[in-house]
């Protein structure tokens, strides 16, 4: 597909729910007993996965445009799945269900496409091999033979909400309250929520405790805009002359803010408005116009609170003055893609000074850049990044697969030519 190239961007628009807490809200749904109501569900690829996961199992689910109805079936409510499993290209899908079924009475196995199959499962079987569960597969396809679990006290060896929520799930069917050490913080949306559903789940900084529930209660979710989603305009509108975009309703949970405290850094004219609480999750309108950006270093402890966003921040990069340095980011290695190969291959194809670490990528920026055929390896992040890059390369860029954004954000190109109209 070519990639069109819109002249300015202006406009307000609200993005799809956030991923992270839409597929939350059907798992806790669906473990809750009773009804749970959702608003604002993320019709992405990937949360519908989990539907069709959770339906597998057992669970009635029924979507009418954004609003989703879980009716729970309590902890003990899940039935054998019919088949195996189906993850699609959900990393998040996958590694929760992992927590879910380790405890349960019955056996299961889990696969998803080319994608999944090659991205680590230890990282979460391995920790809750430690709790008792039976996982066999370092990769999907995954075998998990239902078992009884004891909780334990653990020390996360890698910054991931992945593992984090698949060991607090397992812990919900342990015997015994389930400790994690984080190393770094992550984003805590399954705390809030397990919280909001009546877990008895104790948050002291790093550490969580949380002890195992009778029940959990169900409840009422709104779910805000994606900042994930919202990344891409607010790189849009920096990086775009004559540019004004506002998003409204996004979600500023602030272990997913790290995007906007770079933006920052680098010199972005960004204001954030109407700040409130819905459902337990802090919202806003974020409003990004026109800027002269610089670059700046990103590593450290705000890697977590902006992982996703780092291919559209290396954008940002391309065209702030100066040296952008991304590093302690090695994760980026094991997303939809490697996204630091990814990033770095496409980029060089517009000619861009980039070069690629071990840890994370160093860009020049304000260096011309020039069209090109762009591969997506079939990663929605890497597609609508592109999207954003394109608009000031000089001539004409294609995407090979345009399709892949329905992962998180189904109507990207809508947004897109809106804003420039
Ligand atoms: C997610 C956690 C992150 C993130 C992913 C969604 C989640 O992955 O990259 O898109 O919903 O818990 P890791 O836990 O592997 O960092």
């Amino acid at each position: 597909m070519e990639i069109k190239k819109i002249p300015f961007a202006k406009g307000e628009l609200t993005v799809p729910g956030d991923k992270s807490i839409s597929h939350r809200g059907v798992m806790l749904g669906a473990l809750a007993k009773g009804t749970t109501n959702i608003s604002g569900f993320l019709k992405g690829a990937d949360c519908l996965s989990t539907i069709d996961c959770f339906r597998n199992m057992g669970i009635d689910i029924s979507v009418s445009g954004n609003d989703v109805t879980v009716k729970g079936k309590g902890l003990r409510g899940l039935c054998a799945p019919k088949s195996t499993l189906y993850t699609g290209n959900s990393g998040t899908t996958t590694r929760l269900l992992c927590g879910i079924l380790a405890g349960q009475q019955f056996n299961s196995s889990i696969t998803g496409d080319a994608s999944i199959c090659k991205r680590p499962m230890r990282r979460v079987c391995e920790p809750l091999s430690k709790m008792g569960a039976k996982i066999k597969g370092d990769f999907c396809p995954l075998e998990i033979e239902g078992t009884p679990l004891h909780g334990m006290d653990y020390k996360m060896t890698v910054a991931s909400a992945q593992v984090k929520t698949a060991i607090l799930l397992a812990g919900l069917y342990a015997e015994g309250e389930t400790t994690i050490h984080e190393c770094e913080k992550s984003r805590d949306h399954t705390e809030l929520m397990l919280s909001a559903m009546g877990a008895d789940i104790e948050v002291n900084g790093l550490d969580i405790t949380l002890r195992p529930p009778k029940e959990l209660c169900p409840a009422e979710i709104q779910v805000p805009g994606d900042i994930s989603s919202a990344a891409f305009w607010m790189v849009l509108g920096a990086v775009m002359p004559n540019s004004s975009i506002t998003i409204k309703n996004v979600g500023i949970n602030p272990t997913r803010t790290g995007i906007i405290d770079v933006l920052l850094e680098m010199g972005a004219k960004l204001k954030i408005e109407n700040r409130r609480i819905c459902t337990g999750e802090e919202v806003a309108d974020i409003t990004v116009s026109s800027s002269s950006l610089k670059g700046c270093e990103i590593g450290g402890e705000i890697i977590p609170r902006l992982i996703d966003e780092l291919p559209v921040i290396a954008v940002a990069a391309l065209f702030a003055e100066g040296r952008t340095v991304i590093k302690d980011a090695a994760e980026l290695k094991v997303k939809e893609t490697n996204r630091i190969r990814a990033v770095v291959d496409e980029f060089r194809k517009c000619k861009a000074d980039i070069e690629e670490t071990d840890d994370g990528m160093i860009i020049n920026g304000a260096k011309p850049l020039y069209g090109a055929d762009f591969c997506t390896y079939g990663d929605h992040r890497m597609a609508m990044s592109l999207t954003i890059l394109a608009q000031r390369a000089e001539g004409i860029s294609t995407l090979d697969d345009a399709e892949c954004v329905s992962v998180s954000y189904p109507g990207f190109f809508e947004d897109f030519y809106s804003l420039g109209k």
